[in-house]
């Protein structure tokens, strides 16, 4: 017997799409409804009387899972996701993993069990994370944020490694000569792809690349302090500092501040992430910014239109310097 989700594969749209527009919603586009209508024609959909009743009642889960909750980077991307989601009529589910991939397995499991209609993921681990289950199970994924291990799933990024050359780049123009890197976790891509970046932007204008200036840590605060204080502490410090995540700046700034660095006057520094803080600190800090709601409005597109047999899709979204107080350019000599 058909079902509503064959139908909704045939069309190339949301089993709750399919659902209003066999509803008569006028929510729905009429390229996206004639679509609907065609297939389920053409497949003889006869939705049952209660299944259509139950179908009215209930609206269906979408599972956000995001590596750290308390990261302003991720409620940004997850406001963006929400926007599509309530436009779908699908409620969404917050599940956070703290970067680990046994809780990661298990909220996947958790999706899988409760039938959920999509999940948008930012892995624990681009090697390590396992979205086959879902995959095997029906259920779309969407990565964000992170790349995953399989090039067979949708994802949205953003260019990390044009951002961190742009913010190399300008730090190095500004006169500085010993620039620090504090990126995070070697099993993250993007925190691999900022590294590239750093590293991209010292090889164009010239530069050795020092590795006794690269730090990483895990895209905390703390881990972001613990690095920073190991180059300021070392026998040649850095003079400037490209840190690859909001929360690892603030530990850096930390540290900057309990040794009485001034910024940008000994150190100039940019950051990565936009926030509203990073223009309220003294100095205004400079960051590589990213449209973070975007990134979510993007992801949730791509799950709501999963299901069609298309190919995957790997949007790419552009990353932006914004130049604060912070990296102000020394005057030379
Ligand atoms: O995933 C942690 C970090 O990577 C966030 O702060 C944001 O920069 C994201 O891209």
């Amino acid at each position: 017997m058909t079902t509503i989700g064959d139908v909704a594969r045939a069309a190339g749209v949301s089993a709750a799409t399919v659902s209003r527009v066999l509803n008569g919603s006028a929510t729905v586009s009429s390229e996206r409804a004639e679509r609907v209508r065609q297939a389920a024609e053409s497949l003889r959909y006869q939705p049952s009387g209660p299944a259509r009743a139950l179908r009215r009642q209930r609206t269906t889960l979408w599972a956000a899972i995001v590596a750290d909750i308390e990261n302003p980077f991720f409620t940004s991307m997850i406001r963006g996701v929400e926007d599509i989601a309530q436009r779908e009529n699908h409620r969404l589910v917050l599940c956070n993993t703290d970067e680990d991939v046994d809780k990661e397995a298990a909220y996947v499991d958790v999706a899988i069990a409760d039938r959920m209609a999509g999940v948008i993921i930012a892995v624990a681990s681009t090697t390590r994370s396992s979205l086959d289950p879902l995959v095997a199970a029906g259920i779309p994924v969407v990565a964000v944020d992170r790349r995953p291990r399989s090039s067979a799933i949708d994802s949205v990024l953003v260019d990390n490694r044009l951002g961190a050359r742009l913010a190399t780049e300008h730090l190095l123009d500004g006169g500085a000569t010993r620039v620090a890197c504090i990126t995070g976790p070697a099993r993250l891509s993007n925190a691999e792809t900022r590294l590239a970046g750093y590293r991209d932007a010292l090889a164009e204008r010239g530069h050795r690349l020092d590795r006794t200036l690269v730090r990483r840590a895990d895209f905390r605060e703390e881990g972001g302090h613990r690095a920073a204080c190991s180059l300021l502490d070392g026998p040649r410090p850095p003079d400037a500092i490209f840190v690859t995540n909001n929360l690892m700046t603030l530990g850096s700034l930390r540290a900057l501040g309990e040794r009485g660095c001034r910024v940008p006057d000994d150190v100039t520094l940019v950051g990565f992430d936009d926030a509203l803080w990073t223009s309220l600190v003294s100095p205004p800090l400079s960051v590589v910014a990213q449209p973070t709601a975007e990134i979510g409005r993007q992801a949730a597109e791509l799950l709501a239109s999963a299901g069609s047999g298309r190919p995957a899709r790997h949007v790419v979204l552009a990353p932006t310097l914004a130049i604060r107080e912070s990296s102000r350019h020394r005057p030379a000599g």
